[in-house]
């Protein structure tokens, strides 16, 4: 399957860095394909759909940790900002919506989040590591799909759009994965999100049928 270059921003899916705060990693182990894209491009509407909801899942996957972690000063207090950005997220890409007379639906989910979060350990520690890491990942593809669709979404308005969007996703993976270092031993931490990196790659080997962010 092709894989895809981001090209002005001049870093590939496969060792993403981020150019202003977010530390130095390497989360993704698979580059995006040329298919997923050109779903993407011809889905332009049904794409913008779904990213209202993964918007608001977002903002749903900070704030259930916040629940379930309440004495983790440092994951609360950066969750709290990551839930407050992801809402306001969720309201511009509505705003989106609107102006495209698109009604808010809902819509049903890649098998994409539900398959990474079956791998999710339920015993503690394990399971805030492998939350953590998840949504590091899931962050991450975000940050690399709303990039290649600033560079080549035709719309220059909508592609700006993705571009502003683009930065904050990478400043979020980066959050979950010092958080993730926080909490655990950086070994511990590069073993398992290597697992769950190749997992996560694995599940976007092929396209799925619906158009979706993480399809
Ligand atoms: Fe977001
Ligand atoms: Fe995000």
């Amino acid at each position: 399957m092709a894989e895809i270059t981001r090209s002005r921003s001049g870093f590939d899916g496969l060792s993403q860095q981020n150019r202003s705060t977010t530390p130095k990693i390497q989360l993704l182990q698979t580059a995006t394909s040329e298919a997923w894209l050109t779903q993407a491009l011809a889905n332009l509407d049904l794409i913008l759909l779904d990213h209202s909801h993964c918007e608001r899942k977002a903002a749903g996957v900070a704030l259930n940790l916040m629940f379930r972690y309440p004495s983790s000063e440092k994951l609360v207090r950066t969750l709290t900002a990551i839930a407050q950005e992801e809402l306001s997220h969720f309201e511009l890409v509505n705003q989106w919506l609107e102006r495209r007379q698109i009604p808010l639906r809902s819509l049903p989910a890649p098998p994409y989040g539900a398959a990474l979060s079956r791998h999710i350990r339920r015993e503690e520690p394990e399971r805030m590591l492998d939350s953590l890491l998840v949504a590091a990942l899931i962050e991450a593809r975000s940050h690399e799909r709303l990039g290649l669709l600033a560079d080549h979404c035709p719309e220059p308005e909508l592609a700006q759009f993705y571009r502003s969007l683009m930065a904050s996703e990478a400043r979020h993976y980066g959050i979950y994965w010092v958080l993730a270092t926080t909490y655990f031993e950086r070994e511990i931490v590069d073993i398992r999100l290597a697992t769950l990196a190749t997992l996560e790659g694995e599940l976007l080997a092929t396209v799925y049928p619906q158009p979706r962010i993480h399809s």
